[in-house]
């Protein structure tokens, strides 16, 4: 299973249930690295999602404890029936928030990271991969700058 995020430069990932700085270079890589595949994210995150809808040309998963039924979304109530799913699909990528992204991890071997180079206030936060033994940094992927912001789309990997 592979996963993507975009974390600022202190890894925080959202405030107030969204991303404060989303760049528009981040949303098209996002778009296209995911197109066709499964993606599963916590019910946080959907209701961030334009008009609280699912992702179009996806297979979208919800991760919740507390709905049954989600509109467009096959529901799973737990990690572990998320990643016996993620194996019916080609390509699967957990797409957050924090605690979905927290709880899946040891589930992912790929992690496609945009690190938006700079730092606003966040109550989410992503494990800081640079930290961990077990990932390291295999590629980059992209980079560039948006409103003067600096940008890189990096591909990490686990050992
Ligand atoms: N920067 C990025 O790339 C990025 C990407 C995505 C999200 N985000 C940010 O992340 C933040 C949201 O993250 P979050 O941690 O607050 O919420 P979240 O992970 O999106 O969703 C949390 C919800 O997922 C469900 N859930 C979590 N663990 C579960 C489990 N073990 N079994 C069943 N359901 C489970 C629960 O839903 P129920 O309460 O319904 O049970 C829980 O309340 C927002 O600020 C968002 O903007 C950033």
């Amino acid at each position: 299973m592979e996963l993507i995020v975009a974390v600022y430069d202190d890894w925080g990932i959202g405030c107030c249930g969204t991303q404060p700085i989303a760049l528009s270079a981040d949303r098209k890589f996002f778009r296209e690295t995911t197109k066709g595949a499964m993606v599963i994210a916590g019910r946080k995150t959907i209701g961030d999602f334009p008009g609280k809808k699912p992702l179009p040309g996806r297979v979208n998963v919800a991760l919740t404890r507390t709905m049954q039924e989600i509109p467009g979304f096959t529901v799973c109530t737990s990690p572990e029936a998320a990643a016996e799913l993620a194996k019916t699909a080609q390509r699967c990528f957990v797409i957050g928030g924090g605690s979905v992204y927290r709880q899946m991890l040891p589930y992912c071997d790929t992690a496609y990271i945009t690190k938006v180079h700079t730092t606003v206030g966040c109550d989410t936060y992503f494990p800081n991969l640079d930290e961990m033994e077990d990932w390291y940094m295999a590629e980059t992927l992209l980079s560039g700058e948006e409103d003067g912001i600096a940008y890189e789309m990096l591909l990490y990997r686990r050992k």
